[in-house]
């Protein structure tokens, strides 16, 4: 038999649109010994997720929990729990991730509609509005921050005309939460999704979800317990069952419920990395995790205009946490990838459909949303270019970066 060595990883830098290096408390967390489900320690951890992640979505929502798989799952529990099939669900479409909610809503047999914009912009309000009022879908269905533009669509006013139009309103905040302002309540989400791997320094694995009250009561009326563990006191709902059995937020309610009726094994070692990102979170503070992106955003951003490098979309809009670097002319897009990887260990990010080979996309998240990782990362690139005949002045991003932290250093220290 081949002798098979432990796992034992190449260091290396993520510095790209997630996943990231994770913190090592949240690795730390994860190294700690099982529980039974139903140890009132686990409960208790369960319990106190929920209450975390209120604060992390910054709402009030009753049933804010897990689902167990990477973001992906969280979306697909929403829109499967949600969705009744021939419900018409509208989304606005501004880059990749709002095609997979098209995707996974077109699974649940929705009847799909859509808008669509270049990608690199995001969408006025009133243009949503429009299509509600011609559409008339029963959800909303919205990316907040789509890395593969790196575009960050606003939110704000988007619940208030949801309500007006007696819409459901739910977004994937999966690469924003953290990095980015997000205000479930006060924008009138009804659903929101996000996952571990980008702002909030974990691995991938564990999907946040909250839900409203409307939007928890809508998916009661289709709760449907499973033979096997239902009892008579279980009368299912009047409306249709949900067409998942993983995915059925009905029954995760009651797992996470007091009742704690048995659904699926939870995944304890997610579940304490989960804890462990929002505990590092809200130690540091959401608007506090939130400006820091910013600041590291903002340097990566500087530094990358100091080189004479292209950024991609709407500026005004873009991520805090994800820059669209264009790649410049004549310089193969894959080759300086490889370089950065084999030569310094850093990764940068590719991207995807229309944008593929015309971008490279650079993150500064969670715990690489660091000084020394933004700085690593520009005099890499520059070393690289410069080697591969593109040339730009020496140290140029270096010190562009350099002065961006000190403008925000001095705004700190004097606000106003
Ligand atoms: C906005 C957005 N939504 C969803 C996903 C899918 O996440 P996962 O790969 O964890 O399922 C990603 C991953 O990059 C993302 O950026």
């Amino acid at each position: 038999m081949t002798h098979f060595t432990q796992i034992n990883p190449p260091h290396r830098l993520l510095m790209g649109p997630g996943p990231i290096n994770a913190d090592p408390r949240v690795l730390r967390a994860m190294a700690s010994q099982l529980l039974g489900q139903y140890d009132p320690a686990m409960t208790h951890y369960m319990n106190e997720v929920m209450e975390m992640y209120r604060a992390l979505f910054r709402t009030e929502n009753r049933w804010t929990l897990l689902v167990d798989g990477t973001s992906r799952a969280g979306i697909e529990a929403v829109l499967m729990s949600v969705i009744c099939p021939g419900d018409k669900v509208l989304v606005p479409v501004f880059g990749r991730f709002g095609q997979l909610l098209c995707e996974i809503a077109r699974r649940c047999r929705a009847e799909v509609h859509t808008i669509e914009i270049p990608w690199g912009d995001v969408f006025e309000p009133g243009r949503i509005e429009d299509a509600i009022k011609r559409v008339r879908p029963r959800i909303l269905l919205t990316v907040q921050g789509d890395t593969s533009t790196t575009m960050l669509q606003p939110l704000d006013q988007l619940g208030e005309i949801c309500r007006r139009n007696d819409v459901l309103f739910y977004t994937d905040a999966t690469a924003s939460i953290g990095g980015n302002p997000l205000e479930a309540d006060a924008w009138g989400l009804d659903a929101v999704s996000a996952g571990l791997q980008k702002c909030l320094g974990g691995p991938s694995g564990s999907a946040p979800v909250t839900l409203s009250d409307r939007c928890a009561a809508a998916i009661r009326r289709r709760a449907h317990v499973e033979e096997g563990i239902r009892t008579p006191l279980h009368r299912p709902g009047d409306e249709e069952i949900i067409y998942s059995n993983y995915f059925d937020l009905a029954m995760i309610m009651d797992y996470w419920g007091p009742e704690r009726l048995n659904h699926h094994t939870e995944a304890t070692s997610m579940l304490f990395a989960a804890r462990e990102c929002a505990r590092l979170l809200l130690e540091e503070g959401v608007d506090m995790a939130v400006a820091r992106h910013k600041i590291h955003g903002d340097a990566m951003l500087a530094g990358i205009g100091g080189m004479d490098l292209a950024v991609f979309g709407d500026i005004r809009h873009k991520m805090n946490n994800v820059l669209g670097v264009v790649i410049p002319p004549g310089i193969d897009g894959e080759q300086v990838r490889g370089m950065m990887l084999s030569d310094f260990a850093i990764e940068i990010g590719t991207s995807f459909g229309p944008l593929h080979g015309k971008i490279w996309r650079i993150g500064t998240m969670g715990y690489n949303a660091r000084k020394d990782c933004v700085m690593q990362t520009l005099a890499a690139l520059e070393g690289v270019l410069n080697r591969l005949g593109y040339t730009c002045p020496q140290g140029a991003g270096l010190q562009a970066a350099w002065d961006s932290y000190g403008t925000a250093a001095r705004r700190a220290t004097c606000p106003g």
